[in-house]
């Protein structure tokens, strides 16, 4: 399964400290496989659980793209502005686990299970980045990475977000509206995941 992490996104071979860059694999990994995915691939590849999926392209795609919008982003600020400091390896592993929380929000059964009778607990019960925290923390990833994942998306308005997840946020953002405008959703879509594994963690 780290294998398998690594071949679909990776960057993380680009972090360089070590321990980092083996926690975020391990983390990938044991999410992947406690929601009974083979792969990242095998969640749909849309924002939310509910949102219009890319024509082509996998969510592992999407978190490697927000990965490399977001090193741009602060590259091109370092560049400019030499008073400007971001952290390198929080920037990518963070951007990175982003969207782990994903295994649970896009777990197709929890969908079918919520749909079933919302008001038991809730539609979704959390939604991605309430369980990126859960995972993150789990997996002895920093806090700033937790951080990242739990407060990239409309969480975040409630705190002040650091200045890697708002690089974040806005790479994020800016990758599903690119890819609206660039008719790169699948309004048609029939979407269906592929057959569950009985992978064990
Ligand atoms: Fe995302």
């Amino acid at each position: 399964m780290r294998r398998k992490i690594l071949d679909e996104m990776p960057e993380i071979e680009w972090i360089e400290d070590e321990t980092l860059r083996h926690n975020v694999t391990d983390a990938w990994a044991a999410a992947v496989a406690s929601a009974g995915f083979g792969a990242i691939g095998d969640m749909r590849p849309s924002g939310n659980y509910d949102s219009l999926p890319l024509r082509t392209g996998t969510q592992a795609d999407h978190i490697r793209s927000v990965a490399r919008l977001s090193l741009k982003i602060a590259e091109e600020m370092a560049g400019l502005f030499p008073h400007f400091r971001y952290d390198r390896d929080l920037m990518i592993a963070g951007a990175l686990c982003h969207d782990i929380g994903k295994v649970w929000e896009f777990d197709p059964e929890n969908v079918a299970r919520w749909k079933a009778d919302p008001r038991r607990v809730g539609l979704p019960s959390m939604r991605h980045p309430g369980y990126g925290i859960h995972i993150c923390l789990s997996a002895g990833l920093p806090e700033a990475v937790a951080h990242m994942a739990a407060a990239h998306s409309g969480e975040g308005e409630l705190l002040l977000r650091s200045l890697e997840n708002t690089i974040l946020r806005w790479a994020d953002h800016t990758f599903w509206l690119v890819a609206e405008a660039g008719d790169l959703l699948d309004s048609d879509s029939q979407w269906q995941p592929p057959a569950k594994v009985s992978t064990p963690i």
